[in-house]
């Protein structure tokens, strides 16, 4: 029987809603048809968005998306994308696929998805290609609610009120597809730019994010803190889970085997190393943790779908991905002292996307469902919670069998979150919590062969659902997980 403690009275850090977030860019089918098909589609509608995709968005309580890149933010000048849709320009999508893009979503578009979807926003700006009158004009735009050129350039395309934006990334992948810049170079340009986005609220901050590393690239982060430390809110990372050793061969979405299996979750898991080693140089600077690492472009990347466009990056999502999900979750809530946002890519039809759609057809991936299980941890602080594990896999892919986090809600209520890695073995697990005593329990779990996955045919293969198989006995919770399975559970302690 593996033992999880928890200690409710040993609160830690505050899981803020954003480690939940997502990314959309200008890619492939995300945006267009994934997020937005326009007023005159048949598809259902408001204002140009899906009505189904906003529905399950809000379901699974998206907190916060980033938006337009990606690589394709270094490219993106914002003024081709307000004024009436006929006079947009059309420009060519270099980095992915070489399609056209006709600007029909702009700021307005993404602002108005957002309102839909109840979401805060986070708008990646331009160093790459982009000047910084370009970016300080972009933030006047959306955020200026007084007399000003850009300020009346909004409100003569329709939105009197200035915008809300919440987050803002000075550049993306600085170091490669955003400008091939050295460490010390964007370092300075970081302080040159992000001078320029103003703050113009007087409620409210927008929280400056400056490109953080690639995956373990340590000395960028060493010198992006000593440069920049003291002019930025958060750093982001990068890291992708890759089961292929080349880029050219990153592995199959639906077809792999249990060794593959297995090598992807560890894979998945050097995220717990990238996060320690980061955070450490990040201690070194800022020991009292005010700058935030920002994770905002993770999850699993596989090759594109065959017959697709390869710069579509259109990949299937299995109970593999769940698991990944699950890892990188748990993961998150267990640092959320220093890991203060973190965005999943993509959103919709895009790596690992939480939707798949097809014309007028919707899917709920795993991955979904592993963000609608977790979605109580938002905002709850996370407990101390330990649970013995055992090492499984194959050859010198090994990984711990289990995963979990705790926290409570501000209504008292705890969330436990729990994947078991295994593919062939079922735990018992007893939950026993510090000096008190669950009232109540529900559950929900998602469970299935590791190359389960939904289809446009098959849209319910994999699915939540209700998990009633646990005993409250002698003071803990006491239930059996299955392999390849997520359970989140729902307690009231006495
Ligand atoms: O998410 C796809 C791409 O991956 C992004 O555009 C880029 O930032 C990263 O390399």
């Amino acid at each position: 029987m593996a033992k999880l403690y928890v200690n409710p009275n040993n609160p830690k850090s505050k899981i803020n809603k954003e480690l939940y977030g997502n990314f959309s860019e200008h890619l492939g089918r995300c945006i267009y048809e994934g997020l937005y098909v326009g007023k005159d589609s048949p598809i259902p509608n408001t204002n140009g968005m899906r009505n189904d995709v906003v529905t399950a968005l809000k379901e699974m309580k998206l907190p916060v998306l980033r938006w337009p890149g990606g690589c394709f933010a270094d490219e993106y000048h914002w003024m081709d994308g307000i004024g009436p849709k006929e006079k947009r320009k059309k420009i060519v999508n270099t980095h992915w696929g070489g399609v056209v893009e006709d600007n029909s979503f702009g700021t307005h578009e993404f602002m108005e998805l957002c309102r839909q979807i109840g979401c805060e926003t986070y708008i990646n700006g331009n160093v790459g290609s982009g000047t910084v009158q370009e970016m300080s004009e972009w933030v006047e735009y959306m955020t200026f609610s007084g007399v000003s050129p850009m300020a009346e350039l909004r409100k003569e395309n329709g939105h009197e009120e200035a915008y809300t934006v919440n987050y803002f990334g000075v550049g993306n992948e600085n170091w490669g597809c955003g400008g091939n810049m050295r460490s010390e170079y964007y370092a300075d340009e970081y302080r040159r730019y992000q001078t320029y986005v103003r703050n113009y609220y007087e409620d409210k901050k927008i929280y400056k994010i400056a490109c953080g590393p690639n995956a373990d690239d340590y000395e960028w982060t060493d010198t992006l803190m000593k440069i920049a430390g003291k002019y930025m809110n958060g750093l982001s990372l990068h890291y992708y889970t890759v089961p292929g050793n080349h880029w050219k061969h990153k592995g199959s979405a639906t077809q792999f085997d249990e060794a593959e299996y297995y090598l992807t979750l560890r894979k998945a898991f050097y995220m717990e190393e990238l996060i320690h080693r980061h955070g450490a140089i990040m201690d070194r600077y800022d020991p009292k943790k005010k700058v935030g690492l920002i994770i905002d472009e993770w999850g699993t990347w596989y090759d594109v779908e065959p017959g697709i466009n390869p710069g579509f990056l259109y990949q299937q999502n299995t109970m593999r991905d769940a698991m990944v999900a699950a890892i990188n979750l748990n993961l998150f809530n267990k640092h959320s002292d220093r890991v203060k946002m973190a965005n999943i890519a993509q959103l919709v039809n895009v790596l690992q996307a939480v939707i798949l759609t097809e014309g007028e057809k919707m899917i709920l991936t795993p991955t979904y469902y592993v963000f609608k299980m977790f979605r109580d941890h938002q905002d709850a602080t996370l407990l101390d919670s330990a649970l013995a594990t055992e090492e499984i896999g194959m050859e010198k892919d090994i990984i711990p069998n289990l995963t979990e986090s705790v926290s409570r809600a501000e209504d008292g209520s705890i969330t436990i979150t729990v994947a078991n890695l295994s593919l062939d073995t079922t735990y018992p697990i007893e939950t026993v919590f510090a000096q008190a005593a669950p009232d109540t329990v529900t559950g929900t779990i998602l469970t299935g062969s590791m190359t389960a996955h939904n289809t446009f045919d098959a849209p319910e293969t994999v699915k939540a659902s209700d998990f009633a198989d646990t005993k409250l006995e002698n003071g803990g919770i006491t239930f059996n997980i299955p392999p390849c399975s997520v359970i989140s559970l729902k307690v009231t302690l006495k």
